[in-house]
């Protein structure tokens, strides 16, 4: 038997489990959000605010009330327990690949939410079961982002809303897959500077939080991924390297589902030359259609933040093209 190397998935599924160990206090684990304003209605006083907020502006102007709702990659389930005493879903799901996170999930969130483990590259729902996908600082950790979308596409019934938001490299803000997979793009947004702006915010509550750990080699690594300013995902965003974006999208009305996956013999299987011409025209008209930069020479596609284990792979599968922003 021959040595498999570990999976993407399974090397952010440990990652994530080992963290919900050392590191169980969060209830939320993205960056967050912050305006100014802060026009907001969640209380100032509570502790996880900006993560909060970055669910709330992600949701906005979403009718959530008596819909079906699933969370793709949930984590701990902060985020889903405030959609569903904020806004009132009929049913919400969240799925996580991390058994663990998804156990911190169960046992502390007291609303009403279905917490199951399961991967957001194959969801195990049938076609067109939801009103809501949601989906917040996760996709930049899977192996493909465009199968996900492609299975948030299938999941959600005509008209039915993506809320998405996620960080990713500067020349990269994900439109293309979005396009090409059918869903209709309300509103682009990109959000960088307010997920710096909450990062300040948030910083000292993150650092304490990290510092109280007893390893120090550990320390740094959280420091580094969890967005405490002047560590490595805090400097990328403000240097410009990683930008962060939260689009607005929708499954239109008519659209019809998607053809279901063939057998090995796939055009990209008999003619991989042909299918990849196939795939830049395709790109270009989307770009054209809806007027989108075309994206500069190629970069090592790893997004902050990067769990150490995938950021170390992506340095050796990379080695020889440029890794923008790689600092370590
Ligand atoms: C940065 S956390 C964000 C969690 C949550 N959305 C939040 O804001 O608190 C990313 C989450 O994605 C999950 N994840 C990573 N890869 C996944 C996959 N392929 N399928 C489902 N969840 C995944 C991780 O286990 C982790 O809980």
């Amino acid at each position: 038997m021959t040595d498999q190397p570990p999976s993407k998935s399974s090397g952010v599924r440990d990652y994530f489990d080992r963290t919900a160990q050392s590191l169980p206090t969060f209830t939320v684990l993205n960056y967050g959000f912050s305006s100014d304003p802060e026009d907001s209605a969640i209380p100032a006083e509570e502790p996880e605010f900006y993560c909060l907020r970055l669910y709330e502006h992600a949701l906005r102007s979403i009718p959530i009330l008596d819909a079906e709702v699933l969370e793709v990659s949930c984590g701990r389930g902060g985020g889903a327990g405030f959609v569903s005493r904020t806004y009132r879903p009929r049913r919400l799901v969240g799925v996580d690949l991390s058994p663990e996170n998804v156990r911190l999930a169960q046992a502390r969130t007291a609303e009403a939410v279905e917490f199951r483990v399961g991967s957001a590259e194959g969801l195990d729902f049938p076609d067109q079961s939801f009103d809501v996908v949601i989906n917040i600082g996760a996709s930049h950790l899977y192996e493909s982002r465009a199968r996900f979308f492609a299975e948030a596409w299938r999941v959600l019934r005509r008209g039915g809303h993506f809320c998405y938001s996620d960080g990713c490299w500067a020349d990269d803000d994900c439109s293309e897959d979005l396009l090409s997979v059918g869903f209709e793009l309300l509103e682009r947004r990109e959000i960088t500077a307010n997920v710096l702006r909450a990062l300040r915010r948030d910083s000292p509550r993150r650092a304490a939080l990290f510092d109280a750990l007893p390893n120090r080699e550990l320390r740094e690594q959280y420091k580094n991924w969890g967005g405490v300013v002047g560590y490595r995902a805090y400097e990328r965003f403000a240097a410009g390297q990683t930008r962060y974006f939260s689009p607005r999208l929708r499954r239109p009305e008519a659209s019809e589902p998607l053809p279901a996956p063939r057998g090995p013999r796939t055009l990209s299987r008999c003619f991989p030359r042909a299918a990849l011409h196939y795939r830049y025209w395709f790109r270009a008209r989307l770009r054209a259609r809806y007027r989108l930069p075309r994206p500069p020479a190629r970069i090592c596609r790893t997004a902050s933040p990067t769990p150490p284990a995938a950021a170390s792979r992506c340095r050796s599968a990379c080695a020889p093209r440029v890794h923008r922003g790689d600092r370590s």
